[in-house]
C-alpha cells in the first residue's frame, strides 16, 4: 500500500454516432486529452472515506444521489482492493465540465480506479479498467452503449462497430473545435426521449439507420483524410439529430456560427439537449478563427483538438 497515489483520465467527444450507438449502430469517438481529471488518494485518519471535489466534499456515504454511480464504484474498489478497510481521502480535480457530453462521469470514474489500483499497488489491465468504469456508467446513464467508458481510458480514437470496441488508428489530419453551450444536458433523459420518439412511429427508425450509415462513410473519409467529405457528413448528422429532437436553439446557433466562420461541418456531440458542439477545421488558423467566433458569440468554453495529435505515433501513452 502506498502513502499517496494519483490516477488520471481525460474527456471524450463523439465524432459521429451518438444516439444511434444505443441501437448498436457504429460510432466514432475521440479522446480530448486537454480536458482531464486527476484523482489523488491518501490514507485518511478521519475514520471514514471522504471525497473532495468542486461538486461535493464530505464522506462518500453522503454523496448526492446524482453521484450514486461513483458511490457504487468506490464500494466495489474497497471490496476488491481495500481488504484492511483503510479509510481513504480522495481529491478530485477536473477540468471537464459536467453534463456536456464530454464524458466527465466516465473520466472521473477512470481516474479514481487508476488511483485506487496505484495506491494498492495492484496491476490494472485495460479490460479491468473498462469493466470498473462501466459500473459507474451503468448507474449514472442507465443503459449506455459503453463508448464513454472505452474512450476515457485510451489516448486514441475508438470505433464502435458490430457491438465491438475497436482501436481506430488511421492517420488523421485536421482540427476539431469543441464549444460548450454552457448548458448541461442529461444523457438518461435524452436517450429516453429518443426512444419514445422512435417508438411513436417505426418509420423514424430510418433516422437511426442513416446515422449508422453516415458513421461508416466518415470512417472511410477520415481514413482517406478527406476532410471536406467528413465535414459534409457532420452537417447531415446534425440535421438528423435535430429531427430526433435532441438539438436545441443554443446548439443550432453555435453550429451556424462555426459554419459561417469557415468550419467544414459542425454538429452537436454527446446526448444533446444542451452540452457541446464540434466543428471540423482544415488547419490550425481556421480552427482558431472558428473558436474565436464561437467565444465572441457566447460559448462558455472552447477547445481546439489536433486530430494529428491522436495519431498512434504521436502518442505513446496507451496502456
Ligand atoms: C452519450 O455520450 C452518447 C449516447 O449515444 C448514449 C450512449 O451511447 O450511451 C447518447
Amino acid at each position: 500500500m502506498k502513502k499517496k497515489a494519483t490516477g488520471h483520465s481525460h474527456a471524450k467527444v463523439i465524432f459521429l454516432g451518438e444516439h444511434s450507438a444505443v441501437y448498436h449502430q457504429p460510432a466514432i469517438v475521440f479522446p480530448v486529452p486537454q480536458a482531464n481529471v486527476t484523482a489523488t488518494l491518501q490514507a485518511s485518519n478521519q475514520g471514514v472515506t471522504t471525497i473532495h471535489s468542486q461538486y461535493y466534499s464530505g464522506p462518500i456515504a453522503d454523496l448526492p444521489a446524482s453521484m450514486a454511480g461513483i458511490t457504487a464504484l468506490i464500494q466495489k474498489l474497497h471490496q476488491e482492493l481495500n481488504r484492511q478497510h483503510q479509510p481513504m481521502n480522495l481529491e478530485i480535480n477536473s477540468t471537464i465540465p459536467l453534463g456536456r457530453g464530454m464524458g466527465s462521469s466516465a473520466a472521473i470514474a477512470s481516474a479514481i480506479i487508476r488511483g485506487y489500483f496505484a495506491f494498492f499497488e495492484t496491476p490494472l489491465s485495460r479490460a479491468t479498467l473498462t469493466e470498473y468504469t462501466d459500473i459507474e456508467e451503468k448507474i449514472t446513464h442507465g443503459n449506455p452503449s459503453g463508448i464513454d467508458a472505452q474512450t476515457v481510458n485510451v489516448s486514441h480514437p475508438i470505433l464502435y462497430e458490430q457491438q465491438q470496441f475497436i482501436d481506430f488508428t488511421p492517420q488523421l489530419s485536421g482540427f476539431l473545435v469543441i464549444a460548450d453551450t454552457g448548458l448541461a444536458g442529461n444523457t438518461k433523459t435524452a436517450v429516453n426521449q429518443v426512444r419514445e420518439f422512435l417508438e411513436a412511429d417505426p418509420v423514424r427508425q430510418e433516422l437511426i439507420t442513416r446515422l449508422g450509415h453516415l458513421t461508416e462513410v466518415v470512417k472511410t473519409s477520415l481514413t482517406n483524410q478527406d476532410l471536406v467529405k467528413t465535414g459534409q457528413v457532420l452537417t447531415e448528422a446534425q440535421a438528423i439529430l435535430t429531427a430526433l429532437g435532441v438539438s436545441t436553439t443554443q446548439i443550432e446557433q453555435l453550429v451556424a456560427v462555426a459554419n459561417q466562420a469557415g468550419a467544414l461541418g459542425a454538429k452537436l456531440t454527446g446526448s444533446g439537449l444542451g452540452g457541446c458542439i464540434i466543428a471540423l477545421a482544415p488547419d490550425y488558423p481556421s480552427a482558431k478563427r472558428i473558436a474565436a467566433a464561437l467565444t465572441d458569440y457566447g460559448a462558455a468554453q472552447t477547445w481546439i483538438q489536433s486530430l494529428t495529435e491522436l495519431n498512434p505515433e504521436e502518442n505513446n501513452k496507451d496502456e
